[in-house]
């Protein structure tokens, strides 16, 4: 079986010849959308990343190039019109928890930098500047955090801030009870965003989550806490963001993920102009960290993705998908 590799860079062709046992590879370096559909030739697989768009026209085309099945190497399937894939009898499937952790210790990063200002002081001591003007930071320890969004990264993440010594109050549309037995209380949204020094998105982005942060949430939220979105970039109006920053309300914002981040992150635009002036008004800021969504980024996590989309085709060969990573069975 051929699989298509569609926005692959060179870890993905490391990592899936590393654990490849008999498939034949094929990568493009451009992501899939209408455009770039007819690129694939004599594929029954085509293996997506968060970036590739899989709406319903282009589910059509991969129908009539006869593709059986669409392998996702993430998590999140917000990209995938699941219903399109139904309707075409494309099975899909996806890697549902390569490494909980690294994106929690990710999220946990962007806190530390903001908060110690760690990439200042790296630039100044390089260049003989051992001054502390401005890098003054606060303790994390006694701080109330607000985890949105408790499944498997959400909880990681709440586990750490618990070992900081934070009272971590959480919101979910289902509560977990190994949480609360951790000692986190469970609290309305708009509880969460006023008692919370730090807010940390760990929520899928779907109809209900879609710009969960807007101007009326931000209101709701203390005024100089810190927002972190290791989620999805569609969880936050970046606009109200903007806004709230410029006044001052908004501490502080961290970031993995970022609305329009398909057309940007991944890619090299250092020699560019780069014309998302929204995202370059973003990086004005003294008090935003923006990184171009690494959160899942470990060794760990990369070995877990080839291993289990390996093994998710296999299962398909096979005639049995395991359910806990099939979003749409054939
Ligand atoms: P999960 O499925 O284990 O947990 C998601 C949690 O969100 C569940 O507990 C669910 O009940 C809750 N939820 C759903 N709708 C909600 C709503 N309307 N309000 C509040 N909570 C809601 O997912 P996991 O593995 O923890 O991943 C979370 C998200 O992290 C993914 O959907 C993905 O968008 C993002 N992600 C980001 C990565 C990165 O590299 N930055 C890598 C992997 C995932």
């Amino acid at each position: 079986m051929k699989i298509s590799f569609f926005s692959s860079k060179s870890y993905d062709r490391d990592y899936f010849a590393r654990f490849n046992t008999h498939y034949q590879l094929k990568f493009y370096d451009t992501a899939l959308s209408l455009e770039s559909v007819d690129l694939l030739t004599d594929s029954q697989v085509v293996c997506v990343f968060v970036n590739d768009q899989l709406n319903a026209e282009v589910i059509a085309q991969l129908a009539a190039k006869n593709v059986k099945i669409i392998a996702l190497r993430c998590a999140g399937f917000n990209n995938v019109d699941l219903e399109a894939a139904k309707a075409h009898g494309i099975a899909v499937v996806r890697v549902p928890a390569y490494s909980p952790h690294a994106v929690a210790e990710h999220a946990v990063a962007l806190i530390m930098t903001l908060n110690r200002k760690t990439h200042k002081a790296y630039n100044r001591v390089r260049e003989g500047n051992f001054s502390l003007e401005r890098l003054t930071g606060f303790d994390i320890f006694g701080k109330t955090v607000g985890v949105v969004g408790t499944g498997k990264i959400g909880e990681a993440f709440a586990g750490i801030m618990k070992g900081f010594g934070c009272r971590v109050v959480a919101y979910d549309i289902q509560p977990h009870p190994d949480l609360i037995a951790l000692g986190i209380e469970y609290v309305p949204l708009n509880e969460l965003l006023a008692a919370s020094d730090i807010v940390s998105l760990h929520c899928p982005l779907t109809p209900q989550t879609n710009r969960l942060i807007n101007e009326e949430t931000l209101q709701l939220m203390k005024p100089n806490a810190m927002l972190i979105n290791t989620s999805r970039g569609g969880l936050v109006d970046t606009k109200a963001v903007i806004k709230s920053l410029k006044t001052g309300h908004l501490g502080y914002l961290g970031i993995d993920v970022y609305e329009q981040e398909a057309d940007l992150f991944f890619n090299d635009f250092s020699e560019s102009i780069i014309q998302d002036d929204m995202l370059m008004r973003l990086m004005s800021f003294p008090n935003v960290l923006i990184t171009s969504h690494q959160g899942f980024f470990t060794e760990e996590a990369l070995c877990q993705i080839a291993q289990v989309t390996f093994q998710n085709l296999q299962d398909f060969e096979a005639g049995t998908l395991n359910p806990a990573t099939t979003l749409v069975k054939p």
